[in-house]
This record gives structure tokens, sequence and C-alpha cells, in this order.
């Protein structure tokens, strides 16, 4: 027996949070009967639907993309922009780890495993993401002192785990910096910025755990090994 939500995790439609919000909403039956309460355990026999579809599981896959600049990072799009998943050759129902914004460019895992997914996300399991950010501005040492103890970012107080200064161009009066972050909130690391008073021009994603963007060009992509994904899946505390 297993539980709905990590069952539908399991089956590559969802992550484990959407799981529970579809199961929450009412949209999930077991065997006919809306299940709208968390923690219901379910076994291989029991018929799942979703939105009255039967759940099918189907095979696991893991990609890492070099993210280009002017794609959106997400399933669909309401007004019928490209998405990443456009650049990624499957059928399967893959989605992204994360969100990087629509200007951010470089890596970016997908998956139909929620599992592997939540591993990635989860903040605790304490896993790096590190960025490179253009700033306009030259920081200094005690706004990078700042980040390092933590800045309040909307409801929550955010750090930098590293952070370093690696570029000072005085002529355009901008600089580079090297940030590593454990958690995933929307526009994180320009927010952190914003909250040392400094605005992003450019941000790439050079580090998510083990990966690294390598020799793909932007644009392209790769299946992981199951190596890889066996090394994430060490990752979970
Ligand atoms: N932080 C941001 O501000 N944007 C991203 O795309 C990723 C992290």
């Amino acid at each position: 027996m297993e539980r709905l939500q990590k069952v539908i995790a399991a089956s590559g439609i969802a992550s484990r949070r959407k799981a529970e919000d579809l199961i929450k909403q009412g949209k999930v039956t077991v065997n006919g009967n809306i299940i709208n309460t968390l923690g219901t355990k379910v076994s291989s026999k029991d018929i799942i639907e979703i939105n009255g579809k039967i759940l099918e599981k189907e095979p696991k896959e893991y990609y890492l993309l070099n993210k280009p600049r002017g794609i959106i990072t997400s399933t669909s799009d309401e007004k019928g922009r490209k998405t990443v998943i456009d650049l990624i050759d499957t059928k399967t129902h893959i989605y992204p780890v994360g969100r990087l914004d629509y200007d951010t460019t470089g890596v970016l895992l997908l998956t139909n495993d929620g599992e592997f997914a939540n591993i990635l996300m989860h903040p605790t399991n304490s896993i790096d993401k590190v960025y490179l950010a253009k700033i306009e501005g030259i920081i200094k040492k005690e706004q990078i002192d700042m980040l390092k103890k933590g800045v309040q970012i909307e409801n929550s107080k955010v750090k930098a785990s590293h952070i370093k200064l690696k570029k000072v161009n005085s002529t355009n009066n901008t600089c580079m910096v090297e940030i590593t972050i454990h958690e995933g909130k929307n526009h994180q690391v320009k927010k952190m910025f914003e909250a040392v008073g400094f605005h992003v021009e450019k941000l790439t994603r050079k580090r998510v755990g083990i990966f690294q963007v390598n020799d793909l060009k932007s644009g392209e992509y790769r299946k992981l090994t199951p190596k890889e994904v066996q090394i994430v899946y060490s990752y979970k505390k």
C-alpha cells in the first residue's frame, strides 16, 4: 500500500505537491469514489482516476537542458508561447524541476519522476543551486555579508550559502557575482539582490547538485545516466 499522492507523483503526471493539490481539489477518485483527504493509501489493484482519466504508469525519464533565454519554464502556456517542454523530444509527461525565469539561462532538469523532483527541490536536502548574476553597480563586502547572513524576501528569510564577487567591470559599472542557494523561491536570486539594492541584468544557472551544462549548447539537452539518477536519490535526507 502506498499513499495516493505518492502513486500519482510516481506516475509522472505531477509533482508530489501538485498531486496533493489535485486531491484536495476533489479531482481524484479511487475505484469511483472521490478522495479529497491526503494520506489515503492505495494498492496496485485500485483504479485511480484524475479528472476522469485513468492513471497509467509511464517509464521514468530524466533530462538535463541548457535553457535558452526567451523560453518559459512551464508545461503549457495559455498564450501559446513556446515552453521548455517543446524543446525535448518525448511523449511522456515530463515537467521542469523548479523554475527558471523567461530571461534566465542554464541548467534545468526535467522529469516525470515526482520523487526525484521533490528531492532536488526540497530545501532540507541542501542541494546547491549555483547562479552567475551580472548586476548593475559594484557590490561591496557589506552587501555580500548581508546576503550571506540572510535577507527578507516577501515572507521568508533566505541566504546565500556561498557568494563570491567574480569580476568587476568599472567601465560599464557592472559586476559578476556567483551565488549559491538551497531553496527555489520564485525570482529568488533577483529578489535577494534587490533586497540589497541591486538590479540583476543577466542570470545563468551554472549548477544544480552534480549537474552542469558542460558541452551542451543553448537549447541542447541530454538524458541523465542511471548513475546520475541514483546519485540524486542518495541526496534524500
Ligand atoms: N532566481 C531568479 O531570480 N530567477 C531565476 O530564474 C532563478 C532563480
